[in-house]
C-alpha cells in the first residue's frame, strides 16, 4: 500500500514537471518587444499578446530558422526558437527590407494585420501603446 502511494506521488511530481516543461516551450504569454541590436533613437516598445496569437495561428506563421546556406528554414516542431533580431540585424547580411527587427516585424506583424482587413489592427498604437 505504502509503495503504491510513493509511486503515485512520484508520478504526480514527474508528470507535472513534464507538463510544465512542454508548456514553457510556448514562450511567455505576454511579451514586451524592444529592439536592442539596431534600436531607433526613440524606443518604441510593443506589447505583444503571444498566447492570444497562439490560439488561432500556427508557430510557423511567425517562427522559422536559417540554414547553413543563409536561406530560410521553415518552422518544424521542437525547433530551437531564437530572437528575431539574432538574425534580423544589420550585421547579419539579410536582404533589404528584412535587415532589422523593426523591418522584419513590420513585415510579419503588419503584413498579417493588413490582410485581416481590420483597420484597427494596422494602427501604430495597436502595437505601440501610447504612454499614459
Ligand atoms: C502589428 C504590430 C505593429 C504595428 C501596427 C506597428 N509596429 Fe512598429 N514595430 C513592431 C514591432 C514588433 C517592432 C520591433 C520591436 C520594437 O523595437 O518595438 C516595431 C518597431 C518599430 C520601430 C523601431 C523601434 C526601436 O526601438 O528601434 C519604430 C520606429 C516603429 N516600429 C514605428 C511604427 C510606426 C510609426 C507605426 C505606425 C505607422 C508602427 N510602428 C506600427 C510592431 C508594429
Ligand atoms: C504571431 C506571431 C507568433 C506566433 C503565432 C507564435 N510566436 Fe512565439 N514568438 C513570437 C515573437 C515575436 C517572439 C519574440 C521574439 C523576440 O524576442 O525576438 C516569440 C517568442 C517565442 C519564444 C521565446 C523565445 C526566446 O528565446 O525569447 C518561444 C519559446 C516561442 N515564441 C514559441 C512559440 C511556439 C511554440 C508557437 C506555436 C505554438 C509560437 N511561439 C507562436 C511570435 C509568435
Ligand atoms: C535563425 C535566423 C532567423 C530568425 C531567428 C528569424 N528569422 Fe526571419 N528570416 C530569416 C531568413 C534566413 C529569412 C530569409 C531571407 C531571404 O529571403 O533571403 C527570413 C525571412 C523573414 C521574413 C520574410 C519572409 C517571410 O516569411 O515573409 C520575415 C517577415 C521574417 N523573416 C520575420 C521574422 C520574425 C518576425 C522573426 C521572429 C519571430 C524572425 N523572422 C526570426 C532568418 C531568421
Ligand atoms: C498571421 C497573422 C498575424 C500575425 C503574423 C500577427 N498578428 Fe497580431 N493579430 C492577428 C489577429 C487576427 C488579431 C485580432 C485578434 C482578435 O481580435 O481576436 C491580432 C491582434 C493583435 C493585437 C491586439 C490584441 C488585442 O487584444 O486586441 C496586437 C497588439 C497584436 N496583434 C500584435 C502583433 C505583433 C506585435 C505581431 C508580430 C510580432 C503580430 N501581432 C503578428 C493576427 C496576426
Amino acid at each position: 500500500m505504502k509503495k503504491v502511494l510513493v509511486y503515485g506521488v512520484a508520478c504526480a511530481f514527474l508528470c507535472t514537471t513534464v507538463l510544465i516543461a512542454v508548456a514553457s516551450d510556448k514562450g511567455p504569454a505576454e511579451m514586451t518587444l524592444q529592439s536592442t541590436v539596431d534600436p531607433a533613437k526613440k524606443p518604441k516598445p510593443v506589447l505583444f499578446p503571444h498566447a492570444k496569437h497562439q490560439e488561432t495561428l500556427t508557430c510557423a506563421d511567425c517562427h522559422h530558422s536559417k540554414g547553413d546556406d543563409g536561406k530560410l528554414v521553415a518552422y518544424a516542431e521542437g525547433m530551437k526558437i531564437e530572437k528575431c533580431e539574432s538574425c534580423h540585424n544589420k550585421a547579419a547580411g539579410m536582404p533589404k527590407g528584412l535587415e532589422t527587427f523593426k523591418k522584419a516585424a513590420h513585415k510579419n506583424c503588419k503584413g498579417c494585420h493588413k490582410e485581416t482587413g481590420k483597420k484597427e489592427l494596422t494602427k501604430c498604437a495597436t502595437c505601440h501603446p501610447k504612454k499614459k
